[in-house]
């Protein structure tokens, strides 16, 4: 939640940091602001998308080599422009964007207050400038200093860059819990909450880790322990291609997303999966494969659409390795005082890396003595970082604020690794082992054929954009899948959406259905087929409208259902990563034709840093 980027080197800052404040904007889109190094410090700020910043300068003269920008995804104060950062000190002496929450910041305001300093903003970040303004002036101090001292006295998650009216070419960062990354360019350093905003003009980049403050002054990077200890930077080279982070010609980053799923599902196997040899090579699984192939129960801990991808792959889990898998929350998980045993396994499922309560968790679990590995699409991103091993997805980096790459990407990886496991456990046949590998590698393919039926899809999108409520049904494997479909409608067209168990609706919702209700059921030709059936009957006798996912050729549902859509079969634990290709689809176009905005859904954020 909350972007930041910062720059200083010999390019005019204020388009770099644009640039890069759009490319940012999928982390929080309440409010946007720059603030430059001009012999002075010049601040603009505006409420509303970046769009607003740029209309706010467009006349300006935008002079300065040094600056640091924000856009926010609001959590103290409401989004507007006197709450946007940057903030200045009480004397404008400094400026910080900030990323996170500083818990304790009322206690720190009142004591500010009573030393006489004045708030413009019901913010938390400009009491941390403050105090940090205080602290510097009471101890006579270097402003990295004072920051230090400063830190040390936090509560709460923060990344934060500052520069200061008297320190020409600097910048000052640190970061607790909130992600940062430094983009190492010739005579040029970036600092960006993610890759994103660097890569077009520098693949070196070092991770700066918790409680570390990083100074970048004249052209030199130090980076310090919050003891004042020096660290080495750590360089490593970013393997991004800047086409992956741009619309490549569609008209939203989710539509591009969508279709991109043939090959980001290819590249997740590429390099793992051999069909020919039969084999399957997991990197990340070495060291601690061991107590993975022994694991007692598997704990999956995450939120939103990957924690979607934890129930399918609970059915994954159990069905073949045969281990008890529970699907957590990360949020509640966190707080409940969990039972860890010896023998459990962990795995933390997250696209972003980022999430703060699926970070906790872990971090929760690991202190419990469990073993963790991670799932993540961004690499390098905190999650990956803490966890013992893991596996990345390899998806590309995903913008639109609404997950659907790095779904299918996580179904893949986790059915690889559950592949792979079962045949350690013995507890799969060499045939169903083959079967399965086999229907894995022709995944993408599959993919491909659904994503043909986009046309008709927006057809039906068209005939239902105006429901109030839709009902998501599913049973096995496609329950997960009608919990993820009726997520993607209610998180970017804001229509009411619930996914249930088919089987379930006998226990309430069925009382919703009328004429008005569209229901969509994912009722392809796998064990429940019979058992979907009689649902769709029960809601047909009710006179809801049904738009059935099946199976190619089917002739049953057909029948039965106002619209059908037709998907290519596949073994029907790899189900719902075609399934869920045209619910994706439906909630794409509703989205569109409801005039949303699909990439950057109101109150919503990509990467939630805050719990
Ligand atoms: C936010 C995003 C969702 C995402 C969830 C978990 O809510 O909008 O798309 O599924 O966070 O994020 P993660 O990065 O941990 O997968």
């Amino acid at each position: 939640m909350c972007g930041i980027i910062a720059y200083t080197g010999p390019r005019a800052a204020y388009p770099v940091i644009l640039k890069g404040l759009r490319r940012l904007e999928y982390r929080g889109y309440d409010s946007a602001g720059i603030a430059l190094l001009n012999g002075g410090l010049e601040v603009y700020k505006k409420g509303g998308k970046v769009a607003s910043l740029e209309t706010l300068t467009k006349d300006k003269q935008l002079i300065g080599n040094t600056g640091i920008g924000h856009t926010r995804w609001a959590t103290h104060g409401e989004p507007n422009d006197v709450n946007a950062h940057p903030h200045l000190s009480f004397s404008e002496a400094f400026v910080i964007v900030h990323n996170g929450i500083i818990e304790n910041y009322s206690a720190l305001r009142q004591d500010l207050l009573n030393k006489g300093y004045v708030f413009k903003s019901k913010t938390d970040t400009e009491v941390l400038i403050n105090f940090i303004e205080d602290i510097q002036k009471s101890n006579y101090c270097e402003l990295e200093e004072a920051v230090r001292l400063a830190l040390t006295k936090i509560v709460g998650a923060y990344a934060i860059v500052i520069i200061a009216k008297d320190l020409p070419n600097t910048l000052i960062a640190a970061r607790k819990g909130s992600p940062m990354v430094i983009g190492v360019g010739e005579n040029e350093f970036f600092i960006a909450s993610d890759a994103t905003p660097i890569i077009e003009y520098t693949n070196e980049v070092v991770f700066i880790n918790d409680y570390e403050i990083a100074l970048i002054k004249d052209n030199h990077l130090t980076i310090k322990d919050i003891e004042d200890a020096p660290l080495t930077p750590y360089i490593q080279n970013l393997d991004i291609e800047l086409e992956a982070i741009e619309k490549g010609g569609f008209d939203h980053f989710m539509l591009k997303e969508i279709f991109e799923q043939p090959k980001s599902i290819g590249d997740c196997m590429r390099g793992r999966l051999n069909v020919a040899n039969e084999q399957l090579v997991l990197g990340g699984f070495r060291k601690y494969g061991t107590k993975l192939t022994n694991a007692n129960r598997i704990i999956m801990v995450a939120c939103g659409t990957s924690w979607h991808a934890g129930l399918v792959a609970e059915y994954f889990f159990e069905e073949f390795c045969r281990i008890p898998v529970e699907v957590e929350y990360a949020s509640e998980f966190r707080y409940r005082n969990p039972v860890i045993n010896q023998g459990d396994v962990v795995f933390a499922i997250s696209q972003s890396g980022e999430t703060a309560d699926t970070l906790a968790a872990v971090e929760l679990a690991k202190a419990k003595g469990a073993i963790i590995f991670g799932i993540c699409n961004v690499v390098g991103s905190s999650i990956t970082r803490v966890t013992h091993e893991g596996a990345y997805t390899h998806a590309g980096p995903e913008v639109g604020v609404a997950s659907t790459k790095a779904f299918t990407a996580q179904l893949t990886t986790l059915m690889m690794i559950v592949l792979k496991l079962a045949q350690e456990r013995g507890t799969i046949t060499k045939e169903t082992f083959k079967e399965l590998l086999t229907a894995l590698a022709s995944i993408p393919s599959k993919v491909a054929k659904a994503l043909q039926l986009n046309e008709q899809v927006k057809y039906i999108a068209k005939l239902l954009k105006d429901a109030s409520n839709f009902l998501y049904l599913g049973r096995s494997y496609n329950f997960p899948v009608a919990l993820e479909g009726a997520l993607k409608l209610k998180e970017i067209s804001y229509i009411h959406a619930e996914g249930y168990p088919a089987a379930e609706m006998k226990h309430g919702p069925i009382a919703l259905i009328d004429e008005d209700m569209p229901v969509v059921f994912i009722a392809t030709k796998d064990s429940s087929y019979d058992k979907i059936i009689s649902n769709i009957e029960e809601v047909k006798a009710r006179k809801g409208k049904v738009i059935a996912v099946v199976s190619e050729g089917d002739s049953v549902v057909s029948q039965l259902a106002d619209y059908v859509i037709e998907i290519p079969p596949t073994h029907q634990a790899l189900i719902p990563i075609v399934a869920v290709i045209p619910l994706q689809l439906l909630s794409y176009h509703i989205a569109v034709m409801r005039g949303c905005n699909v990439d950057q859904p109101r109150n919503l954020a990509k990467s939630v840093t805050v719990e």
